[in-house]
């Protein structure tokens, strides 16, 4: 990553500053209202964004959840963007790397659907015993994947339970 870069907490009030790198990253997809509704809501989460020059070119999202029954605190993943001109700039890789050194102390694991020859560069593996909120398509089996904040402690299984932003079908299947 450059040195340009500094990677700093993200709250509701640079949600102004972070709409316009929703757009340009996700052309085809409006993830800019689930961020909007994450950062306002009542559930906490680590919002991390990597600015250069006091702009926003990457942003990540790590929203509390728990796993069911149980109550295990675990993090889900989501939504990672880098401005398309920063891309493949280690600016994503940095992002989430930050943000599991920040949870790995107080959340069991972190649970992700994305595409796993990306997730896996960072321990992320397929994960088939905690239930996704909503259905995922049978192809995107091996997406849902996890990593564990030790490796010495048990696999968390269960039924993952999210707040209301993403207890949305489409945001898991579309
Ligand atoms: C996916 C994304 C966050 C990665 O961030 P980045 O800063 O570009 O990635 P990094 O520089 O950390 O890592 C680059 C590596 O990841 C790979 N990579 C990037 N996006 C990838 C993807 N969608 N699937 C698989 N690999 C990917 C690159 O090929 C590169 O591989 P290499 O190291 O072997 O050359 C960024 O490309 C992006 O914002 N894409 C559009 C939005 C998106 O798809 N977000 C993820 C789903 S929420």
């Amino acid at each position: 990553m450059t040195p340009d870069i500094a990677i700093k907490h993200a709250t509701a009030r640079d949600l102004e500053s972070l709409r316009q790198l929703y757009l340009d990253a996700f052309p085809d997809e409006d993830l800019y209202p689930l961020v909007t509704d994450l950062l306002g809501g009542a559930a906490p989460v680590l919002s991390l964004v990597a600015a250069s020059g006091g702009k926003p070119v990457g942003h990540v999202v790590f929203t509390h959840c728990s796993v069911e029954p149980g109550s295990v605190t675990v993090a889900l993943l989501g939504p990672l963007c880098v401005t398309p001109g920063r891309q493949k700039g280690g600016i994503g890789s940095a992002l989430v790397h930050a943000g599991l050194d920040h949870l790995k102390a107080t959340m069991a694991q972190v649970m992700v659907l994305g595409d796993p020859n990306y997730y896996g560069r960072f321990g992320f593996r397929p994960d088939h015993l905690v239930e996704p909120p909503c259905p995922i398509p049978g192809e995107w089996k091996d997406a849902w994947q996890s990593v564990r904040s030790d490796d010495d402690t048990a696999p968390v299984s269960g039924r993952l339970v999210v707040p209301g932003a993403w207890n949305n079908p489409a945001l898991w299947s579309d």
